[in-house]
């Protein structure tokens, strides 16, 4: 019986972990393969993230639109996507000079997206202007200027290229929010209040373009780990505040979001929230029992003053 037991019982984990592992693999391959000839557009494909998803993007056989502010380092990405894809799978990205701040010119800018390959099957809106501050010292221009990045620059792209989307019956747009689009984290109020911002847009966008086939997709993560920084222990580490926001989310890969961002948009999942279990918990009480949140931010908040004044 304990012999048997000894037997079974790894075997019985080994069989169950190759089914899951067939089972994602299965689903990898369908979601790349649900990708292929589509026109997809990704607003700052240059970014970490934006240039992972444009690397799974390609190789899933998509017919991409790559926007970005730089010219050269678009040209960068183009020359290293073709450099190592098989070209008989695979097509030469298109290249669009795009700062998703300028709201002027985004009428044009959608026309010129448009242009590109005729229609946009999926724009992927990954654009952002991050900000870190005490909201007393942060000017309204940049307010202003984190605003028209994070909102108004993307609704006005969305709302260019939505009449075609109608019109053809069909097409999804998805937003790359992060956490701060459901709690506000102190010292990020521009960047928080833009995310809760376009969140809100999205999903009222989702509600009133069901009935026209297009679907509306967000995903959030919490922290995306860069590839060259590594977090630094420091004080701060030991605080509450850092724990709870920080420490557990350290470690979501940019190829760990652009696999999600890619599943996301191939099963037309409506929302997906990539977060460790603290942070995850952290936006549940923000909802059940704000008052613990509250208390657990603020008290975050004082300890930091606190140990900055240790420091001094
Ligand atoms: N990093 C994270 O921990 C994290 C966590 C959750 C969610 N997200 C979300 O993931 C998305 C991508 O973030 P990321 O961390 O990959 O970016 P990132 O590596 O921090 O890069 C920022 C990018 O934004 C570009 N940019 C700034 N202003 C712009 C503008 N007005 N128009 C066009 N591009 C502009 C910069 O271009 P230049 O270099 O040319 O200036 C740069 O490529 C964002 O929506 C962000 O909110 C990130």
């Amino acid at each position: 019986m304990g012999l048997l037991t000894f037997l079974i019982v790894p075997l019985l984990i080994l069989g169950i972990s190759g089914i899951i592992y067939i089972y994602r693999e299965v689903a990898r391959l369908m979601s790349r393969s649900a990708l292929k000839n589509k026109v997809v557009v990704i607003t700052d494909a240059i970014s970490g993230l934006g240039k992972e998803c444009s690397r799974v993007f390609h190789a899933a056989g998509a017919r991409l639109v790559l926007c970005g502010k730089t010219w050269e380092k678009l040209e960068a990405l183009h020359d290293a996507l073709i450099s190592v894809a098989d070209p008989s799978v695979t097509f030469t990205p298109k290249l669009v000079l795009l700062d998703i701040s300028d709201i002027n010119n985004m009428e044009a800018m959608g026309k010129e997206i448009q242009d590109c390959y005729g229609c946009v099957d999926v724009l992927i809106n990954n654009a952002s202007m991050k900000m870190k501050g005490p909201l007393q010292s942060v000017s309204l221009e940049l307010d202003e200027k984190i605003m028209d990045a994070n909102y108004f620059g993307p609704i006005t792209l969305v709302k260019a290229i939505l009449p075609h989307m109608i019109s053809r019956r069909t097409g999804q747009i998805v937003l790359v929010n992060t956490i701060q689009g459901k709690i506000g984290v102190p010292f990020r109020a521009a960047y928080a209040a833009s995310k809760h911002a376009i969140q809100g847009f999205f999903d009222c966008l989702r509600a009133e373009v069901e009935e026209f086939d297009v679907s509306v997709s967000t995903v959030s993560p919490t922290f995306i780990r860069s590839y060259h920084i590594q977090p630094q222990p420091g004080n701060w580490e030991a605080s509450i505040w850092k724990f709870f926001f920080r420490k557990l989310s350290y470690g979501v890969h940019p190829m760990e979001v652009a696999e999600e961002v890619l599943s996301t948009v191939s099963r037309k999942k409506q929302e997906v929230f990539m977060a460790n279990p603290i942070p995850r918990a952290a936006v549940y009480i923000r909802t059940f029992l704000p008052e613990l949140f509250f208390a657990v931010v603020a008290t975050g908040v004082k300890e930091k003053h606190f140990l900055e004044e240790e420091e001094k």
